[in-house]
């Protein structure tokens, strides 16, 4: 079975096809960086109007790679959510305009459910190694953070979760802050390479480990006191020096309470998800701690852990093959509600 997958949650707009299996036939993304860099952040109207310009080539692009197009497709999933609504309103709208016109299978997908699954995408021919179930993830994104354990894959239990900026929003403030520009992750990491966190040390946030919940807002604001006298540093080394700081207090709580999260639960299996798995540092010391603790650990290729559509069609195929379908009619929107009862929408 063959599905086309739709994203247009927040500032990319990507279309891609994705086989049995999990094997990604195509996979095209449209950024908006450009639309919102002046602004140092996603404007949501300008989101939305450039999904609407965007769609349709996207898709287009994405069929391309069938040889008869959308008569080779055998279902369509879409993201239903969470995102900014007039944005997610023009990929549900392409989505079903699609399935109506063909008369195909539709089904909605949970944007979060998608990165969690992500892992488990074949890209090139190449499977990397994949974790077996139950494991512990770290989704990490400009939008979320939170630590989940997925036990199949409709069965997810959401066990930590950021109580105010993800940790991507933190790096994009900071970076802000630091007048480096949008979005300021990639950048900070960059400076952070050549930094030394000891000479400008930060508090951890929120370090306790019996509690897996973040909380970056206070990080960001002790940074900017530091600064707000001075401005950010003119030295190149100690603006270096600081941007390493920042990245050291973020990475060492998000993977010191995801760890934690497999030894109290038992699972030696520790996933990465989002667009901060990027992150140099965070690959790092994943990894070292993992390996000291006996833990397995994931990272997907970075097309997998930044928004795509590949992994929103991979999610909708596994509900597609078991014969499920949504209704034309349905509102499409999942609510954040839902995720914060503990237990987050699989479907
Ligand atoms: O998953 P993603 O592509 O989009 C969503 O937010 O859903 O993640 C984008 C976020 C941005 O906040 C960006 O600054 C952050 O991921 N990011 C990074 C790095 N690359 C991207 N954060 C830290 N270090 C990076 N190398
Ligand atoms: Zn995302």
């Amino acid at each position: 079975m063959r599905v086309l997958g739709i994203e247009s949650s927040c500032d990319e707009t990507a279309a891609a096809v994705v086989d049995d299996g999990g094997v990604v036939i195509s996979d095209v993304i449209a950024s908006q960086f450009a639309v919102h860099a002046p602004y140092g952040g996603v404007v949501p109207e300008l989101a939305a109007r450039a999904h609407l310009s965007n769609i349709a080539p996207v898709v287009q692009q994405a069929l391309a790679a069938l040889p008869r197009g959308l008569d080779d497709i055998d279902g369509i999933a879409v993201t239903r959510g969470p995102g900014l609504l007039g944005a997610l309103l023009v990929g549900v709208c392409a989505g079903k305009s699609l399935a109506w016109s063909r008369n195909l299978p539709i089904v909605f997908v949970d944007h979060l459910v998608a990165h969690l699954l992500a892992v488990f995408l074949v890209r090139d021919g190449m499977q990397s190694e994949v974790p077996e179930f139950p494991f512990i993830a770290l989704l990490a994104s400009g939008g979320h953070t939170a630590i989940y354990e997925v036990r199949a894959h409709d069965d997810i239990e959401l066990v930590g979760q950021t109580r105010d900026d993800a940790a991507g929003e933190a790096f994009d403030k900071v970076g802000k802050l630091l007048g480096l520009g949008y979005p300021g992750g990639p950048r900070i990491d960059k400076l952070a390479a050549q930094g030394d966190a000891r000479r400008a040390p930060l508090p951890l946030p929120m370090p306790s480990t019996t509690r897996l919940d973040f909380s970056f807002s206070g990080l960001k604001s002790a940074l900017a006191r530091r600064i707000e006298v001075d401005g950010p540093p003119a030295d190149p080394q100690a603006l270096a020096d600081l941007c390493a700081a920042f990245q050291h207090s973020v990475v060492e709580v998000l993977v010191q309470k995801s760890v934690a999260a497999c030894t109290q639960r038992g699972i030696p299996r520790l996933v990465l998800a989002g667009g901060v798995a990027a992150n140099a540092g965070l690959r790092r010391r994943g990894a070292e701690l993992c390996t000291s603790r006996g833990v397995r650990f994931f990272v997907p290729p970075l097309a997998s852990c930044t928004d795509n559509a590949a992994m929103v069609a991979y999610a909708g195929h596994l509900r597609l093959s078991r014969g499920e379908r949504d209704p034309l009619d349905a509102m499409a929107y999942s609510k954040s509600a839902d995720r914060l009862r503990g237990k987050i929408l699989a479907r």
